[in-house]
């Protein structure tokens, strides 16, 4: 979604600059093409080198005895987005009265393109009427002001002020970027491997770490749907736009998938379900001197095949994890029902449960089928979602 957008990120002199680094290097990551700007307070705290490092650009620090003329009105033309990661105190106030004596200012004031401030503060500072009032005023100004959260600040202090995760402002700039496809689309998603008990301590599990599901969930919301995530492994980060069910067993999963599904226009159920479960899990924790407990093992519930199933089912999208052929995915997209099949092979190196890339191959019912090479875990999501977007207009517009 930000493969080509242009950003600027300015920095400015607050202990969290730290963090700059890693949002950099996340806006690189996700295709942005990326140049900063730093107050002179922001320096002392980050060094220019390593965003230079990182952008393959040097920081832009002062207004004067620059390579360019006039490098505010150059960057602020420059940027489809302006971003401010962490704003200080200082900062939110130069900016909420239009003051221009420094660099990132002078951007902020001579850029047309949509501006984002992530403001990091003490918690005084950020309650403080006069940090209120700045506020007020980027706000009213059509200033997007993402967090502060709420957490530990430095010194060992604790409240209100922490700089939001860099995660989440590239979510912001996303879907202020990115297509608005899903716009009034309700998604629902599956994440996460299930659990099923052998005792009350043990259980048959897989290796999958919602990472997949979780990108798929995220990225539904940052193009515009209210999105449903049915989970058993850790879920994204808060987002106003994504409920979270956490669940545990694949009956769980079953019924509460089943019970959202028809309400929804899309599911995309990327969890990884046990097949089979223990037919009489133990009360009690099983013992050693007990000897070798034989369990005995019975199916689970199909969910794909119940949503596909629905009278008034949703577009359908299953994944399939193989290990190295993709025959049972294909028997899968033939028999079971849903309108998309995607194939992961589980077992080759970097693609799979746990990794942050993944290789799928997509498959149709008519067993058409489509590779594609190794990419990022977020990168698979949005193509897929380009994929579905796709698809469900040209079937809504056949109908
Ligand atoms: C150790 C240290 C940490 C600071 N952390 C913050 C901070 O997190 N947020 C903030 O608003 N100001 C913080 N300040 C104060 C700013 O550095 C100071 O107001 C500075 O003038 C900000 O300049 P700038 O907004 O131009 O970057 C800190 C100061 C020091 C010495």
């Amino acid at each position: 979604m930000l493969r080509g957008k242009r950003i600027v990120l300015g920095i400015s002199g607050g202990v969290a600059a730290y963090k700059a680094a890693y949002l950099a290097r996340r806006l690189v990551e996700h295709g942005a093409e990326l140049r900063t700007v730093m107050t002179v307070a922001a320096t002392r705290f980050i060094g220019p080198q390593t965003l230079a490092a990182i952008t393959g650009t040097p920081p832009v620090i002062g207004l004067f005895g620059v390579s360019s003329v006039s490098p505010h009105t150059e960057m602020g033309r420059w940027a489809d987005a302006v971003v401010v990661a962490p704003a200080t105190a200082s900062t939110i106030a130069r900016l909420a009265h239009g003051l221009s004596e420094d660099a990132l200012c002078a951007t902020v004031l001579a850029t047309t393109a949509p501006v984002v401030v992530a403001p990091a503060m003490h918690t005084e500072m950020w309650e403080h009427p006069a940090t209120r009032r700045n506020i007020a005023r980027l706000h009213d100004d059509g200033t997007l002001v993402v967090g502060p959260d709420e957490g530990a600040l430095a010194g060992g202090d604790e409240g209100p002020g922490r700089l939001v995760e860099p995660d989440v402002i590239v979510g912001a700039l996303q879907r202020l970027l990115g297509p608005r496809d899903l716009e009034g689309r309700n998604v629902l998603v599956s994440a996460g491997g299930t659990r099923e008990p052998i005792d009350p301590v043990r259980y048959i599990g897989n290796r999958s770490s919602g990472k997949m599901g979780n990108a798929i969930a995220v990225t539904a919301a940052r193009r515009g749907a209210t999105v449903f995530l049915v989970t058993s492994a850790e879920p994204p980060p808060e987002d106003d736009h994504i409920e979270v069910v956490r669940v545990e067993t694949a009956v769980e999963m079953a019924e509460t998938v089943w019970a959202r599904a028809s309400k929804c226009d899309v599911a995309v159920l990327a969890a990884a379900v046990a097949d089979f479960r223990p037919g009489d899990p133990g009360a009690e924790k099983l013992r050693r001197a007990d000897g070798v407990p034989e369990i005995s093992l019975e199916p689970t519930p199909d969910i794909l095949a119940g949503v596909a199933a629905m009278e008034d089912r949703p577009f359908l999208v299953g994944f399939a994890a193989e290990t190295g052929t993709v025959e049972g995915a294909l028997d899968k997209a033939r028999t079971k029902g849903a309108d998309l099949v995607v194939a992961n092979d589980v077992a080759r190196r970097g693609s799979g449960f746990g990794t942050d890339t993944n290789e799928v191959t997509l498959i149709t019912p008519d067993g058409e089928r489509e590779k594609w090479q190794l990419l990022p875990k977020h990168e698979v999501a949005d193509r897929l979602w380009d994929r579905v977007a796709s698809m469900l207009a040209a079937k809504e517009g056949s109908s």
